[in-house]
């Protein structure tokens, strides 16, 4: 079996005031009727020997997150709530020790966990669902296994996994040499050209027993604590609550590099599907319908000598004039003007913010 786990504890900070802390990206909908979160767990219809999701969001989140799954008419999931964010080694530490207790309660052999973020657009689902069925094969062997996004552009909203040897009898896999976290500019405009690299689309799959193991040997100190957030936690209504003392102890770290830099068991197997993070303004733009001048608008817009530029509007009429490469997005309390090529800043006015609340 392969059980979905599906984190959903971001924030999405790049794309304020669209996404807010108590509607973060995974909640809202940004490119078809559904949330990211229901197309997240949509797109998996049709896979075989799936087993029930497992969703992990902060507690604010929670009444939020299992009504839109239940709109999506799944009935059988189960929800983790996390008292704060500690990124995603820990919500897959807890997601793994959970699977693992509930299923050898039940007697099955060694289940594969399929690690998706509830943020990502993917265009090609056929794609998506042969590299799923190639990820479990290596998976049930014992490796750990994310998906490299094949880069079209020096994106420097992505994380890049350089890509080691090609794994011995298979013509699709690489070793993991290593991950970078969000370069600047010029770095990935080399890591382009190198063509040794790939976007980390921050999907994996692995055995339970395979990641546990590895979070014992590279982040002991983490799993433990992992184990106790668990052991001192509670259900409450229908959310598994882990302990707030033993969870915020924890030290933040991302699976990429807790886990998957280090074990010599990692693989990348690149990925070509139309993939998108859709983290920023610009990837909504890049990836939006657009007009004769390559603007993209939604809501009440009006345009006159504009290009190559994102307007969205919730509520009222938004009119823009002689702009070119701009991005305006207006919602009832706020509006955020910026220059397209600076919208990965947007984060920083969602810092300056906190300070101030
Ligand atoms: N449960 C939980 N708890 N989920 C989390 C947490 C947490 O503390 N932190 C992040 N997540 C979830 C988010 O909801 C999202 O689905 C996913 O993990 C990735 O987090 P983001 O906050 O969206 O990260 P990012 O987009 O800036 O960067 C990551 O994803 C990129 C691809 O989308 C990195 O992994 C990059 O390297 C990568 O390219
Ligand atoms: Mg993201």
């Amino acid at each position: 079996m392969i059980y979905p786990v599906i984190l959903a504890g971001g924030s999405g900070t790049r794309l304020w005031p669209m996404s807010r802390s108590l509607y973060p990206k995974q909640l809202i909908s940004l490119y078809n009727a559904h949330t990211m979160l229901q197309n997240t767990l949509l797109r998996l219809s049709g896979l075989d020997d799936l087993g029930d999701p497992v969703v992990i969001c902060n507690e604010n989140h929670r009444f939020m997150t299992a009504e839109q799954i239940r709109r999506i008419d799944i009935n059988d999931f189960k929800i983790i709530l996390e008292p704060a964010a500690r990124n995603t080694a820990p919500a897959i530490a807890l997601a793994a020790l959970i699977l693992d207790d509930n299923l050898k309660s039940e007697h099955q052999d060694d289940p594969v966990m399929l690690v998706l973020p509830a943020d990502h657009e993917i265009k090609n689902i056929e794609a998506f669902h042969e590299i799923i069925q190639s990820g479990a094969q290596l998976a049930r062997q014992g490796k750990l296994v994310t998906f490299g996004i094949v880069p079209s552009s020096p994106e420097t909203g992505y994380g890049y996994i350089k890509k080691g040897d090609r794994l011995d009898n298979s013509n699709q896999a690489f070793m993991i040499d290593r991950f970078v976290e969000k370069p600047d500019y010029e770095t990935a405009v080399s890591y382009l050209e190198s063509g040794d690299f790939c976007w980390n689309s921050g999907m994996f799959m692995f055995k339970v027993s395979a990641v546990i193991s590895e979070l014992g040997a590279f982040a002991p100190d983490m799993l433990k604590k992992c184990r106790t957030a668990i052991k001192n936690g509670n259900m409450d209504l229908d959310f598994f609550r882990v302990d707030k003392a033993a969870f915020e102890a924890i030290t933040e770290d991302s699976i990429d590099y807790a886990v998957m830099e280090k074990t010599d068991k990692g693989v990348v197997i690149p990925l070509d599907a139309g993939w998108n993070d859709l983290g920023s303004f610009d990837a909504l733009w890049q990836t939006g319908d657009k007009d004769e001048r390559n603007n993209v608008t939604s809501g009440d817009v009006l345009v006159h000598n504009v290009t190559d530029t994102y307007i969205h509007s919730d509520n009222r009429l938004v009119a823009a004039v002689g702009l070119e490469k701009f991005v305006i997005v207006d919602t009832k309390d706020a509006l955020l003007v910026a220059p397209r090529d600076q919208v990965q800043d947007v984060k920083k006015i969602v810092t300056q913010l906190k300070a101030h609340n």
